[in-house]
């Protein structure tokens, strides 16, 4: 209570902490809340000896490819050696053909195209020896009737969907199917946006996949950020 008779008779407090928090730039906490949903979901893996694949979808600057590559490196050294490859599929120029279902003020082409070549040179400096790959294309052209086996892609280990979009998201889902084992770790980085609709994003691309096949279990495992979820798949015969 005289904490509270304190702000009230200083209002200065209460303006110098709102300051503070907008020091923070919004960009660096979002890249922050991803950094900790990659590394809390390697751990859970590794803690359950869940061996495979890391497979990013929506690579872009190489940000948290490259962090799931260190923290891989570091858990090692507790866990011991977990033989992980790392997978990751953009186009490096944007969505490509956006669907209807997908039009969003934000996610436009523009915003997401990079030079593709100091992305690849980064992320090969960055990988120290850890066994990597780079799918580029579009999803509609690398994903779109084809499944982890024709990568030779055996398990997934954790699966990073970071494509923003329902159908990007839809592509990577059917995609990656057969790789899902008991123990993958499921991380959407975008699960919340479109305003809450659940027939739009990420979520409505997961939930369409879940109906689909009621064969594979998901328990929610974590939450990070503002629109960060991600699920393990569990019980699966
Ligand atoms: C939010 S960014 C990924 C950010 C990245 N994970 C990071 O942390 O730096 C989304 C990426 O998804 C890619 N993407 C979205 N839809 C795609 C599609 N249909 N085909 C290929 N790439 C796509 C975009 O090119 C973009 O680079």
């Amino acid at each position: 209570m005289t904490l509270l008779k304190i702000i009230k008779n200083n209002l200065f407090i209460q303006n110098f902490v709102t300051r503070l928090v907008l020091l923070n730039p919004i960009y660096l906490e979002l890249g922050l809340a991803k950094y900790k949903s990659v590394k809390k979901a390697m751990l859970i893996t590794a803690n359950d000896g869940t061996s495979g694949s890391y497979l990013e979808f929506g690579v872009m600057t190489g940000n948290s490819f490259n962090f799931a590559m260190l923290v891989s490196k570091k858990l090692e050294k507790v866990f011991g050696k977990m033989d992980c490859e790392f997978i990751g599929f953009d186009s490096f120029q944007g969505f490509g053909e956006i669907k209807k279902n997908d039009v969003h003020p934000f996610y436009n082409d523009e915003t997401f195209s990079v030079s593709e070549k100091k992305v690849l040179s980064n992320i090969k400096k960055k990988s120290k020896n850890q066994k990597y790959r780079i799918v580029k294309g579009f999803f509609k052209d690398t994903l779109e009737n084809k499944t982890t086996i024709d990568y030779k892609i055996d398990k997934a280990r954790v699966i990073l969907i970071d494509c923003d979009l329902q159908e990007p998201t839809r592509l990577a889902l059917e995609f990656v199917r057969p790789s899902i084992q008991e123990g993958t770790v499921i991380v959407f980085d975008d699960y919340n946006f479109f305003k809450g609709n659940r027939k739009k994003g990420e979520y409505a691309a997961f939930k369409e996949f879940k109906d689909k096949y009621p064969e594979i279990s998901f328990r929610r495992v974590f939450d990070s950020g503002y629109n960060g979820r991600a699920f393990i798949a569990c019980n699966l015969d």
